[in-house]
C-alpha cells in the first residue's frame, strides 16, 4: 500500500496532454501538494536512452513486439526506481503517458494481442496502475494538425498513416470504457484554461477522498 497519488495523461497525438500535466502539477504545487512530473518512454536515464531509440528515426524501423519490449524496459525501471519510491513518500506522481498508451498504440494500434500485452504487464509491473487518469480527446486530424505545427524532432509516432492514428484513438476510447472507475474523458477542443480548470476539480475532489478513511 502506498499513501501517494499517482495521476496519469493519455490521449493521441498533439491532445494537449503534455501542457496539461505540466500546468496540474504547478497548480497542486502552488496549493502545498508535493508533486513529481515524469513522462513515458522515459522518467530516469536509462528509460530516456530507450525513448530515444522508439521516437527518433525512420517509421518501420522498429517492429511492433520490438517497441513493445523496449516500452516495457523502459518503464520497469521507471516504476521501480522513480514512480514507487515518490508514492511511497506520499507524493502525487504525474505521468505523460502510461501502460495505457502501450495497449491504444501497440495493441489497437499495430494490433499486438492484447492478451500479449496483458501478459507482459503481469511479468513487469503486474497489477500496479494509476489512481487516476486523463484521457484528452481530440479528433485525428486537428490533433495531427496540432502536433505537426511544434518544431519536434520525434516525429516517429506523427508520420504514421492517419488510419493508425483513428485505431489508437478508437483504442483509447475502449480503454477508457473498460475501466471506467479510473478514467476521466476531457474534450481536448475547449481551452487551455478550461481543460486546466475542469481537471484540477476532477483532482481535488478525488485527492481528498483518497485522504479520507
Ligand atoms: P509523447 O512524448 O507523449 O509524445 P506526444 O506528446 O507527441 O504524444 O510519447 C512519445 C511517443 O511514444 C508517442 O508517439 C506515443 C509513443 N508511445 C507508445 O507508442 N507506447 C507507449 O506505451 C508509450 C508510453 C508511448
Amino acid at each position: 500500500m502506498t499513501n501517494g497519488f499517482f495521476i496519469t495523461f493519455e490521449g493521441g497525438e498533439g491532445c494537449g496532454k503534455s501542457t496539461q500535466a505540466r500546468l496540474l502539477s504547478e497548480e497542486l504545487n502552488s496549493q502545498g501538494y508535493n508533486t513529481i512530473l515524469t513522462r513515458e518512454p522515459g522518467g530516469v536515464s536509462s528509460a530516456e536512452r530507450i525513448r530515444k531509440i522508439l521516437v527518433e528515426g525512420e517509421k518501420n524501423s522498429l517492429f511492433p513486439m520490438t517497441e513493445l519490449l523496449l516500452l516495457f524496459a523502459a518503464r520497469f525501471e521507471h516504476v521501480e526506481r522513480k514512480i514507487k519510491p515518490e508514492l511511497n513518500n506520499g507524493n502525487i506522481v504525474i505521468c505523460d503517458r502510461f501502460y495505457d498508451s502501450s495497449l491504444a498504440y501497440q495493441g489497437y494500434g499495430h494490433g499486438i494481442d492484447l492478451n500479449k500485452i496483458e501478459h507482459l504487464k503481469s511479468l513487469t509491473i503486474d497489477s500496479f496502475q494509476p489512481d487516476l487518469t486523463f484521457l484528452l480527446d481530440l479528433p485525428v486530424m486537428e490533433g495531427l494538425s496540432r502536433s505537426k505545427r511544434t518544431n519536434n524532432k520525434e516525429l516517429r509516432f506523427e508520420n504514421m498513416d492517419v488510419s493508425f492514428h483513428e485505431k489508437l484513438q478508437n483504442g483509447f476510447n475502449q480503454i477508457a470504457k473498460n475501466n471506467s472507475t479510473r478514467f476521466s474523458i476531457i474534450d481536448a477542443s475547449q481551452s487551455i484554461e478550461q481543460i486546466k480548470k475542469i481537471i484540477l476539480n476532477i483532482v481535488l475532489d478525488k485527492i481528498t477522498i483518497n485522504k479520507e478513511p
